[in-house]
C-alpha cells in the first residue's frame, strides 16, 4: 500500500505536482528552456523577497555544502562549523574533506548554537565563513538565524552559510533581510517535490569571494554557473528540466499560499505536535525557544517501539521517521513540512494514537 510520508523528508507530492514530470522535454540550450529557468528563478526571487543571487541546480542539496567549502575558504584561511547534530556536522565533513581547515563550534544534540556561542568564537579567530544549520532535520533543533545574521553584521569579512535544506520553503526564511551569504535547500522538503534539485541564494558578497578562491572545481563553480546564467540564462551542464517543470509550477502555488502563510500553517501543525506529544507523556527533544516548525523529535519517553509503530502505521497507509542516527528508538521524527496540514497531522496523530494504544 502507498504510504502518506510523514517523514522529514522527502514529503508527500501531490498528484498535479507530479505530473508536471511528464511533460514533453525541450533542449536545455532552447528558448523555451531559457523562458522556463528565467521563470523559476524569478518566482525564487520574489518568494524569497531577496536581490541576490539565485540558483537551481541539479542535485540535492549536499552539492552546496561542496560549494560552501570550495568556494567560499580563501588558502590560509578557515571555517567555523556550528554543530549540534548529524546535518551540521556533515557540513563541517565537507569542509575538512576539501582539504580545508575548520574549527568545531561543538553543542550537545538537540540544543540550540546561540549568537554568545558564535561571538566568542569569531572574536578569538578569523573566519572566513561561519556553517549554520537552520533546521537541524536529526533533532528537530531550529537556530535564531535572524538573531546569527544581526551578529555577523559587525564581521563583514565572514560569510554566513546556511543549511536551509529542511525548512526553507516553510519557514520565513528572508536571506536579504538577516545578512545570508549562502543560503540552500533541497525540492524534497519543503518544496514538497521529487528529490533531485538544489535550491541556492548567494549574496554578491560571497561571489566576490568566490572570484578570489583558486581551483573550485567545475560543477560545483558558483563563478562558472552564476557567469553561464549571466549570460545566457540557463545552467552551465544539462539539468532535470521535468523536475524543474514542478518545481516553476509549485512556486506559483507557494506564491499563492504566501511565505508567511506557509510558515504560519507549518507552525500550527508544529505547535500541534508538540501539544500532542506531552499530553500523551512524551518528550520533545529540542531545546525549549528553539523548535523547529517543519520536524518534531519527540523523546520516546514512553519507550514505545518505533518499528512497531510503523508497522501499524504502513496498514493505514500512512509513515513516520525513526530517530536519526544515535537517536533512533529514543527519538521519533514526525516532518509536517511541505503540503501537509493540520487537518491530515490531526488523522496521523489519532492512528498513533490507535497503534500504540495511547
Ligand atoms: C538539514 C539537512 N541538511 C542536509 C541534508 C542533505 O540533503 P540532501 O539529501 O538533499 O543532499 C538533509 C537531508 O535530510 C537535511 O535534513
Amino acid at each position: 500500500m502507498q504510504k502518506k510520508l510523514w517523514i522529514p523528508g522527502p514529503t508527500e507530492v501531490k498528484e498535479d505536482v507530479l505530473k508536471q514530470q511528464a511533460k514533453p522535454l525541450f533542449g536545455h540550450r532552447s528558448n523555451d528552456f531559457t523562458l522556463l529557468y528565467d521563470s523559476v528563478l524569478t518566482q525564487l526571487h520574489k518568494f524569497f523577497k531577496t536581490e541576490q543571487h539565485v540558483m537551481a541546480l541539479t542535485a540535492s542539496g549536499t552539492l552546496f555544502m561542496d560549494i560552501a567549502a570550495r568556494n567560499l575558504i580563501r588558502p590560509g584561511k578557515k571555517a567555523l562549523a556550528c554543530v549540534n547534530g548529524s546535518f551540521s556536522s556533515r557540513m563541517y565533513e565537507a569542509i575538512v574533506d576539501s582539504g580545508l581547515t575548520a574549527d568545531k563550534l561543538d553543542v550537545e544534540w538537540g540544543k540550540a548554537i546561540t549568537t554568545e556561542m558564535i561571538k566568542e568564537k569569531l572574536d578569538e579567530s578569523d573566519y572566513d565563513i561561519v556553517t549554520v544549520c537552520f533546521n537541524e532535520t536529526s533533532t528537530g533543533v531550529k537556530a535564531d538565524l535572524k538573531a546569527i545574521g544581526e551578529l555577523l553584521k559587525d564581521y563583514p569579512n565572514t560569510l554566513l552559510v546556511v543549511d536551509a535544506v529542511s525548512s526553507m520553503g516553510g519557514d520565513l526564511l528572508l536571506p536579504d533581510e538577516w545578512g545570508t551569504d549562502l543560503v540552500f535547500a533541497s525540492t524534497q522538503k519543503c518544496f514538497a517535490l521529487p528529490p533531485g534539485l538544489a535550491i541556492g541564494i548567494v549574496s554578491q558578497k560571497a561571489l566576490d569571494r568566490a572570484k578570489e578562491v583558486p581551483n573550485k572545481g567545475l560543477y560545483i563553480n558558483l563563478e562558472k554557473v552564476l557567469g553561464y546564467y549571466e549570460k545566457k540564462k540557463q545552467t552551465p551542464s544539462t539539468p532535470n528540466i521535468s523536475l524543474l517543470f514542478a518545481l516553476d509550477y509549485k512556486l506559483k502555488q507557494m506564491l499563492e499560499e504566501g511565505a508567511e502563510n506557509i510558515s504560519k500553517r507549518h507552525k500550527e501543525m508544529a505547535d500541534y505536535t508538540h501539544e500532542w506529544a506531552l499530553e500523551h507523556g512524551f518528550g520533545l527533544f529540542a531545546e525549549e525557544g528553539y523548535r523547529s516548525v517543519t520536524v518534531t523529535t519527540v523523546e520516546n519517553k514512553l519507550e514505545k517501539d518505533v518499528g512497531e509503530l510503523n508497522k501499524g502505521l504502513a496498514e493505514k497507509g500512512l509513515v513516520i521517521a525513526n530517530g536519526y542516527g544515535k537517536l533512533k528508538g529514543l527519538t521519533f521524527r514526525i516532518g509536517h513540512m511541505g503540503d501537509h496540514t493540520l487537518e491530515g497531522l490531526k488523522e496521523l496523530l489519532t492512528a498513533i494514537e490507535e497503534v500504540w494504544n495511547l
